[in-house]
Parts: structure tokens; C-alpha cells; sequence
């Protein structure tokens, strides 16, 4: 297979990747927030149900991952080899802090996410609290004592609360260009959609930290 060259492409490959991996952290928060309602256990049991489901989705993941890392690397290192102009569409957004670090934010997400998969997908940072081998009383896989553990312990905060900023500052800028590759770039447009993509951003990482948040301040037992 030969990937794509030219930079309309690639541009578009990143925005189609990464707004795909938006519609998961979307569905993923929606789906932890049934912790609150003490149905994560039964959520997580009906996930891995569907183990065939669960694996096409992963690899689909997997797939728009790693394209966009590849185009997100490649993309920087053209931009910094003197090459200001190489956007394909015209930006009407001011560099801001998150706009001029999202190779720095993207690497933070990355390692991110390995430390959490390794803890809650494998399961091997603290096999004691592991759900695979403590079943809960109707015998699924303790997901709800897992994460209760973790969010117990100050370290793992520290690196779930760096990981979320990570994400924060990546959507803030990251919503709004997916969307001006799109061609969503109008004048009188762009100032709402760069509104409405920090707002995304921020309600994104509220939601996400409600969970640790809620767990710290005891209101989940
Ligand atoms: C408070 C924050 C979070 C909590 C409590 C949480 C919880 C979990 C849990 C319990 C699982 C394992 C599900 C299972 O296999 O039964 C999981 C998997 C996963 N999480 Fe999170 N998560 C959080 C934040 C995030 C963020 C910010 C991202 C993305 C940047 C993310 C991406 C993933 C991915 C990719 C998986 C693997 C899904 C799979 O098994 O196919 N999570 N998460």
C-alpha cells in the first residue's frame, strides 16, 4: 500500500483519524460515566461479549492511530524544515499555546495511553486490584474495585490528571483545525467553531475528571 504524499491528503488523513478517535473518547467517557450509576462491571462484561466487535474496533483504532502519529511526525518535521506555508487551507486562528504543542501534547497522549492500557486493558501495573482475577459477586470482572484503587493512590492520579491535561490541550486545538480541513474555515464561521471546539475540549476533560474526582472526595464508595 502506498501512502498518500501530497499535503491535502495527509492533512485530511489527520483530520478523518483524529476525529475518529474523538467519537471514542466520546463514547469511552460516556460508557466509564456508567460507573456512577454502579453499571461499569455490567458495561464492561457487555463489551467483551462481543469479542468480534470488540477486536474490528480495535484494529480500526489501531489503524487511525498510527496514521495519524506517522502524518502528525511528519507534518512537524516539514513544518520546521522552514516550510511555514504547507497548510493546505487558509488559518484564520492565532497560534496559541495548544496549537503550537500538539506534537508535545500528542507524545503526552501516547504515553498516556500505553500506561493505561498496560493498567486497565492488561491489567499487569497493579495485578492486585487486577478485574480479570477478582471477580465481583455476580462473577464479571471487578472493573469498578480496580479503578477505585487506582484513583486512591496519588501517583496514578498524578499521571491520569497529566494525561487529561494532555488531551485537553490536544482537542482544544485539535477539533478546530479537523474541522478547517474539513473547509469549515469561513470567516464569519471559524471564530464559533474555535469556540465550540475549546468548549468540546474543556467539557471533555471535566467529564473525564469527574470520575478520579468523585472517587478523591468519597462520593463514590
Ligand atoms: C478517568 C479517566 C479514564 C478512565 C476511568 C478509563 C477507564 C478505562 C477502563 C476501565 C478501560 C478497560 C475497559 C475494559 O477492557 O473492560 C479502559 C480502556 C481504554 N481506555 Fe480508558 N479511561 C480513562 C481515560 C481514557 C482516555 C483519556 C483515553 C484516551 C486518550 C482512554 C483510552 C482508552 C483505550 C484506547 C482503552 C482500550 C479499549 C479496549 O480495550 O479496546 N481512556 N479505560
Amino acid at each position: 500500500m502506498s501512502l498518500p504524499a501530497s499535503t491535502v491528503a495527509r492533512k485530511l488523513l489527520m483530520a478523518a483519524t483524529g476525529q475518529l478517535m474523538i467519537i471514542f473518547i466520546i463514547l469511552h467517557v460516556l460508557g466509564n460515566s456508567t460507573i456512577f450509576y454502579r453499571t461499569l462491571n455490567a458495561y464492561a462484561a457487555g463489551l467483551h461479549a462481543l469479542p468480534l466487535l470488540l477486536w474490528i474496533f480495535r484494529s480500526v483504532m489501531l489503524a487511525a492511530i498510527m496514521l495519524h502519529v506517522f502524518y502528525g511526525i511528519q507534518v512537524t518535521i516539514e513544518n520546521r524544515e522552514a516550510k511555514p506555508r504547507t497548510y493546505a487551507v487558509q488559518e484564520y486562528a492565532a497560534s496559541t499555546f495548544s496549537s503550537r504543542n500538539m506534537i508535545w501534547t500528542g507524545t503526552a497522549i501516547g504515553s498516556f495511553l500505553i500506561y493505561h492500557l498496560l493498567h486497565f486493558t492488561f491489567q499487569t501495573i497493579d495485578p492486585s486490584t487486577a478485574a480479570v482475577t477478582h471477580p465481583d459477586a455476580a462473577g464479571r470482572p471487578d472493573v469498578f474495585a480496580m479503578v477505585f484503587a487506582a484513583f486512591r493512590r496519588i501517583g496514578i492520579l498524578l499521571v491520569y490528571a497529566a494525561g487529561l491535561l494532555a488531551v485537553w490541550l490536544h482537542l482544544s486545538h485539535g477539533i478546530q483545525s479537523s474541522f478547517q480541513t474539513w473547509g469549515l474555515n469561513g470567516e464569519k464561521s471559524f471564530p464559533y467553531i474555535k469556540k465550540g471546539s475549546r468548549l468540546a475540549a474543556l467539557i471533555l476533560l471535566l467529564a473525564y475528571a469527574a470520575i478520579p474526582a468523585a472517587i478523591v472526595m468519597g462520593l463514590l464508595k
